[in-house]
């Protein structure tokens, strides 16, 4: 047997490459979690688990690690502030936060207190974005971005934050955004400085990259900024364009892509100042992306290219241009939300139960009248090695295609059929084995690695939890949160409580084309087993919904404060089944009323006797109060 240590599986689950530093395994084997990368203090996980349900908290489990955040935002602006200190670029950076990416009251107010040192701002998409974000913003001098659409209310409300001196810039995405303030300025006297987002022929790459290019959703054509530039000048407001503004898309995997828009928005820049725009800002949108897989594959998890080169490219190409066109470089601003936030917070959650996908049996009892076709795919176990895996094969597949045809025709009976079933997926299983180890796998046996595999029960919802991983595919690290000191052994695949079949993880993390597979442990039915889902601090946390009323998880808020020291500053109790019908509009005094009446018409029926009765009634009314997941 191969020997198995930590190093082996931090390399599988490639928690140095996604982890960044933030996660490590410890002696244990127990992954760990920093607040800094490569910081000295770290938290073993399965201990922190241990001790919240001690606590009497119970999986799963949403864990923040606000300190992450403040060291992305230190990430971030340094790597843009040594660009402009390499390059000599003559105008300042600011990160902006778009808070759609995850507007929890913590995480917004997290960013704003460790963004202040870089004069982080806030980016808003919607009127309620907006509403949060003016009373959040408290230093006048925090740069507000309006995204969006806006209607006549949305412009009314950036009109008058602007007049009590906010630094507030609205974005024009449509050009009939530009008549409404117009139309205000006229009615009121008031027009906050303007930016417009134009839309760049240039598309992003990877999953998002349909949200760019000329079809976009959102911003203005050239004639229409044209157009803008004109209308404005004929109304005396131009002096009011600020700022530029564009977006690619998000999760950009390419730097190529981001060279080639950076330039396209760069001349448009330089273009439309020429024309008389007083352009002062460059906001470079967000896109920036992370790495969620790890591998060197070329995947939309993946991205080629570092936060440092993103900064170079954004500052010395801007300043290439404005050189070159003898024009003021401007204040740059950037809305990377993803890069933020996504490793701030990771799941946790036990399996719950396994299951195999297709029944394997190494022992077969074949009765006395057995046809030959089923003896002789039982004797192709026995019989299987490495120099006639293939032949196998081959025989395995004939039989089933015979013994489909005998069950169809009423030859061969439900037993039969069973064994049948059981015999060909364990002789698959065994020619995957054959194949792995053969030098050169035949072709043929490629699409049968989706072969039979272990079904892990996990106790969460996907579609609460990891909606992307539902409905883009999204790859997530997953990883054991404990015994990495042994070899994984099974081939699970991961699927959650609802009762959807969506409700399963297809792809993982690894180096192979696809990975259907995740590598995980036997399950110890005496001991809870822990799997980690990492990464979920961007988009997952808002973006998730009731499938099935699975409510809101429980969210416990840590902060390291040295080796396994911890301070809970937060714990946020999940929904329970009270919660997630009130939200379906059910009142749960009405259902327990109705409850009890059943109840009170089973009794006088003779259905169930009084204690019955009351058991049933305390069950009812306890499962009302209690979480929507597993409890034990
Ligand atoms: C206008 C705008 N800015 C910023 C972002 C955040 O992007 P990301 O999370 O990729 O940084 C988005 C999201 O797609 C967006 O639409």
């Amino acid at each position: 047997m191969d020997e198995w240590d930590i190093a082996k599986a931090s390399n599988l689950y490639k928690v140095e490459e996604w982890g960044l530093g933030y996660f490590t395994i410890n002696d244990r084997g127990n992954l760990c979690v920093r607040s800094t990368k490569n910081g000295p203090h770290k938290v073993d996980l399965k201990q922190l688990v241990d001790e919240l349900r001690a606590r009497k908290v119970q999986p799963p489990i949403l864990i923040r690690i606000l300190d992450i955040l403040r060291d992305r935002i230190s990430e971030l602006a340094g790597c843009f502030n040594q660009a402009i200190s390499d390059y000599d670029y003559k105008a300042p950076y600011f990160p902006l936060y778009p808070i759609k990416v995850n507007q929890q009251r913590h995480v917004v107010e997290a960013m704003l207190e460790f963004g202040k040192p870089y004069g982080l701002g806030l980016e808003a998409g919607s009127k309620a974005e907006l509403l949060a974000v003016l009373a959040l913003t408290e230093d006048p001098k925090n740069p507000i971005i309006c995204n969006g659409y806006k209607d006549a209310e949305f412009v009314e409300l950036v009109a008058m934050a602007h007049k009590m001196g906010k630094n507030i810039f609205p974005v024009i995405e449509k050009y009939s955004e530009l008549e409404s303030f117009i139309r205000h300025y006229k009615e009121t006297g008031i027009m906050p400085n303007l930016g417009i987002r134009i839309k760049l022929a240039t598309r992003g790459s990877g999953q998002w990259a349909k949200t760019g290019g000329e079809n976009s959703k959102f911003g203005l054509h050239t004639p229409e900024v044209l157009q803008a530039i004109r209308r404005l000048k004929e109304e005396d407001l131009l002096h009011h364009l600020k700022l530029l503004h564009f977006h690619i898309g998000s999760q950009v995997t390419q730097i190529t892509v981001i060279k080639k828009a950076l330039n396209e928005a760069g001349r448009m820049f330089v273009e439309m100042s020429k024309l008389g725009a007083p352009l002062e800002y460059l906001d470079v949108g967000g896109g920036l992306g992370v790495d969620y897989d790890g591998s060197t594959r070329d995947t939309f998890s993946t991205i080629n290219y570092s936060i440092q080169e993103y900064a170079n490219d954004v500052v010395y190409r801007i300043q290439q241009l404005c050189v070159e066109n003898k024009i003021a470089c401007p204040t740059l601003l950037s809305e990377s939300g993803r890069y933020l936030t996504a490793h701030y917070s990771l799941l946790i959650t036990n399996i719950s139960s396994t299951g195999r996908s297709t029944p394997i049996n190494q022992q077969f009892k074949l009765p006395n009248n057995a046809v030959s076709s089923l003896t002789e795919m039982v004797d192709i176990i026995s019989n299987i090695k490495a120099s006639n895996y293939l032949e196998s094969y081959h025989d395995a597949v004939q039989y089933r295609g015979e013994l489909m045809n005998l069950f169809s025709l009423g030859y061969l009976d439900l037993e039969g059929r069973a064994m049948m079933e059981e015999a060909y997926n364990t002789i698959i299983a065994k020619v995957i084995e054959f194949a792995r180890q053969d030098e050169h796998e035949p072709v043929e046996l490629a699409g049968l690695d989706r072969g039979p595999s272990d079904i892990y029960f996990a106790n969460f919802s996907l579609f609460q939890s990891l909606p992307d991983a539902w409905a883009i595919n999204q790859v997530f690290p997953i990883i054991p949160i404990h015994r990495l000191k042994e070899k994984p052994t099974k081939k699970a695949v991961v699927v959650d409580l609802t009762c959807d079949s969506d409700g399963i993880i297809r792809e993982y993390i690894g180096d192979n084309e696809e990975n259907p597979y995740l590598p995980l442990h036997q399950v110890d039915p005496e001991e809870p087993y822990y799997v980690g889902i990492f990464m979920i601090g961007a988009y997952q946390e808002t973006l998730g919904e009731l499938h099935n009323l699975f409510g809101d998880t429980h969210a416990v808020q840590i902060e390291i404060q040295g080796e396994n020291q911890y301070r809970i500053s937060s714990y946020i109790k999940g929904d329970t089944v009270n919660d997630v019908l009130g939200y379906v509009s059910y009142s749960t005094k009405d259902l327990i009323h109705k409850m009890r009446t059943q109840i009170e018409k089973a009794v006088e029926n003779g259905h169930l006797t009084l204690d019955e009765s009351a058991q049933m009634m305390d069950q009812y009314e306890q499962g009302m109060y209690g979480y929507t997941y597993f409890e034990d």
